[in-house]
């Protein structure tokens, strides 16, 4: 690799090596580790027609004692087992896909940034079989591959504060899938995003159907104030963030009232006249909002910059994975 991830969009870098695995007659394949580049698969594949994929995103962080530490992999193979339930996909061993993703990270080591760098993995999971009249028949096949990519920051530019659409028409997807992990719901949130991007130069959408407040094309949003956060309440219509669930533990830990539930988007509106919002993702980290555009009116969040409280608890979070603060939960894997 000869790109610095400093320099490239997030992602865009991948390691030389992957873990690869198949299933097949009932059984999953032992993993192998090979060069990272194509794959042969038949254009028939029941994912190739009927969307039988899904996929995770965490990351490995390198350590001040030269470490490399996976943040919270077995919650993320447990999201990834869900998933694949919800698409009647074959279910990764957990054993297996956490040993590629030991393997993995153990392979391309060398290939781990420095903080506040870190290595996205990327594992992906999708049917295989080769049949094109299977649209209610499940693929009785597939393949599971993890990638790695050395990444800096998502958001281009850095901790800035963000500019969002609040969108209360469309939905980010179909609201019994949210929940899943899977690549048809961002194939469905695309054309709304870029739609926004180019009508209001927004970074991202906040999808609030029918006025209730739930979550942007890739994180989950919430509202901070000193002491009290108040986020929507776990359903099936949106994704179950990790990032999510760690904030809150922490903020919990420190003290802060956290408040789970549905809320429209009048009272967010009223919420951002004092307090701050902000987007939560392993991507993401805690980004703050800045801007909420609502109606083709700009709305400044508190005073339009980044939030104090929301720095604070991205501070308390990325201390924990970058290995500054003690890990109480035991949320770091050491490879
Ligand atoms: C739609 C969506 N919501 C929320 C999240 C945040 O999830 P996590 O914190 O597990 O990365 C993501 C990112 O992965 C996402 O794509």
């Amino acid at each position: 690799m000869t790109t610095s991830p400093k320099n490239a969009p997030f992602g865009s870098i991948l390691t030389d090596t992957m873990a690869i695995a198949w299933y097949r007659d009932g059984a999953w394949s032992p993993m192998e580790l090979r060069r990272t580049g194509t794959l042969e698969i038949h254009p028939a594949a029941h994912a190739l027609h009927y969307g039988s994929s899904c996929f995770e995103g965490f990351k490995a962080y390198r350590h001040p004692d030269g470490s490399v530490q996976v943040f919270r992999l077995a919650r993320h193979i447990e999201r990834m087992r869900r998933s694949a339930q919800a698409l009647i996909l074959p279910e990764p061993d957990p054993a297996l896909l956490a040993n590629m993703v030991n393997a993995l990270v153990d392979r391309v080591r060398a290939d781990v940034p420095e903080a506040p760098g870190a290595l996205y993995l990327r594992p992906l999971l999708f049917g295989t079989m080769p049949n094109i009249g299977a649209a209610s028949t499940p693929s009785n096949e597939a393949c599971l591959v993890v990638l790695a990519s050395p990444v800096w920051d998502y958001f281009a530019g850095g901790i800035r504060p963000l500019k969002i659409l609040v969108e209360e028409q469309a939905q980010r997807c179909a609201p019994h899938i949210g929940m899943v992990k899977t690549g048809g719901n961002y194939a469905a949130a695309m054309g709304p995003t870029l739609a926004a991007r180019k009508a209001h130069g927004v970074d991202q959408v906040l999808f609030c159907p029918g006025g209730e407040v739930q979550e942007t094309g890739a994180s989950n949003f919430l509202l901070i104030r000193p002491g009290h956060i108040l986020t929507r309440s776990l359903d099936s219509s949106f994704l179950h963030g990790v990032t999510r669930d760690s904030l809150l533990t922490i903020a919990r830990d420190m003290g802060y009232r956290i408040e789970e539930r549905v809320f429209s988007v009048d009272e967010m509106m009223t919420w951002i006249k004092t307090g701050e919002a902000a987007l939560s993702g392993t991507a993401a980290v805690l980004s703050s909002v800045g801007t909420l555009v609502r109606h083709g009116v700009e709305y400044p969040v508190g005073d339009g910059q980044v939030g104090p409280e929301t720095l604070k608890l991205r501070a308390a979070l990325v201390a924990v994975q970058q290995g500054q603060a003690p890990d109480p939960h035991g949320w770091l894997t050491r490879v």
